[in-house]
């Protein structure tokens, strides 16, 4: 893999050796590759994506319309204990948010899709629940244009028992353990296939197969059929739910008890970097990813942070662009990249 860096190659320095960094870009880079579509220095480069430095909302209007099949990410959301990023404030997110939901209209695929993962929040002094991310909900659909394909959630144990006030203190409300992973798409018919995430049978599933099912009628007034007991898909369909833990276990058993955001923190760590204080795991693009695109398909994350997205979209063999407005964000996020190099049976 040859990752290159632009315009602030000295930005990097300390990782350049390992990076086989390159200072002549965009020349030497192959006339398909993604940087080319964006109308701007990339940041840095690798085989298959380009990670941009700056606002994304105009790095996503210099993309030419139609060119993203799969737009997937997570903005900051709008809390009350912002993050060192920044935060928008509820009641002026929608308002910020929707220029970039217009431009990820634009550039994506007629069959593509729009994969945005965001937090619930508490109103400020009250235990209630904001409702800014259902209003945002309903204006990407009715305002900008979007189908609502599924709502998913993503099961996070590890989440803090916070408002504080409410949880651990007062005890009048309980954990929040998830958070809202919304596929919105430009048509009603997005390209997509459940063949390509399927999960393995249950034991459960395994003995019907074996031991047959005979016709019947749930009381719910579902009809059981006889070819019920066929096990033909290879894997059972999976929730519209994605479990973090599942995830680690999955890392644990592929890659030895070392999941990828360990060898992303131990590197940070390592050459004194900031850790991004939001990322996702990389189960959640990875999962919409596989869902939603097939293998040369383009990825966008906007919103990139550690460049998670684009690290599975790579690993997939998916093109990717990201845009990222903290530099320190980039720079930690390329140890992902390093990780394939260094480990590329793992992946
Ligand atoms: C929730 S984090 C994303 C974390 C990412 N999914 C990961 O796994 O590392 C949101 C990111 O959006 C970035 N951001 C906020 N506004 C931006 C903008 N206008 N352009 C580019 N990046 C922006 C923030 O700096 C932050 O790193």
């Amino acid at each position: 893999m040859t990752i290159s860096m632009s315009p602030k190659p000295q930005a990097v320095d300390s990782q350049e050796t390992l990076l086989s960094a390159k200072k002549n870009f965009p020349d030497d880079l192959p006339s398909d590759h993604p940087a080319h579509l964006v109308g701007k220095n990339a940041y840095f480069t690798s085989r298959l994506g380009a990670a941009f430095w700056g606002d994304s909302l105009e790095m996503l209007q210099t993309l030419p319309a139609g060119s993203v099949n799969l737009v997937v990410t997570s903005p900051p959301y709008a809390l009350h204990f912002r993050k060192a990023y920044g935060n928008e404030r509820k009641d002026r997110y929608i308002e910020w948010f929707l220029p970039f939901a217009k431009e990820i209209q634009r550039v994506l695929a007629d069959d593509g899709s729009f994969v945005l993962n965001i937090g619930g929040s508490y109103n400020q002094g009250m235990p209630t629940r904001s409702i800014y991310h259902f209003k945002l909900l309903i204006a990407l659909v009715e305002e900008i244009g979007f189908h609502l394909a599924q709502e998913c959630f993503w099961y996070n144990p590890a989440k803090m028992p916070v408002p504080a006030e409410w949880v651990t203190v007062r005890r009048v409300r309980v954990r929040d353990s998830v958070e809202y992973v919304w596929w919105f798409s430009k048509s009603p018919h997005p390209k997509a296939s459940n063949l390509n995430v399927l999960k393995e049978y249950s034991e459960d599933m395994l003995r019907l197969n074996r031991n047959g099912v005979r016709g019947a009628v749930r009381p719910s007034g579902h009809v059981i059929r006889n070819s019920f007991d066929k096990i033909h898909a290879g894997g059972s369909i999976p929730p519209n739910v994605a479990e973090a833990e599942f995830d680690v276990a999955e890392n644990m058993m592929k890659m030895g008890n070392n999941a990828a955001n360990d060898f992303y923190t131990k590197r940070c760590k390592e050459e004194g970097i900031k850790i991004h204080p939001a990322r996702f795991p990389a189960l959640l693009p990875k999962f919409f990813i596989k869902l939603l695109t097939d293998a040369g398909d383009l990825v966008v994350d906007p919103f990139a942070g550690s460049l998670t997205a684009g690290a599975v979209a790579e690993k997939l063999d998916r093109r990717w662009i990201a845009g990222e407005a903290v530099e320190d964000y980039l720079k930690a996020g390329i140890f992902r990249f390093e990780e394939s190099m260094q480990h590329p049976s793992l992946f």
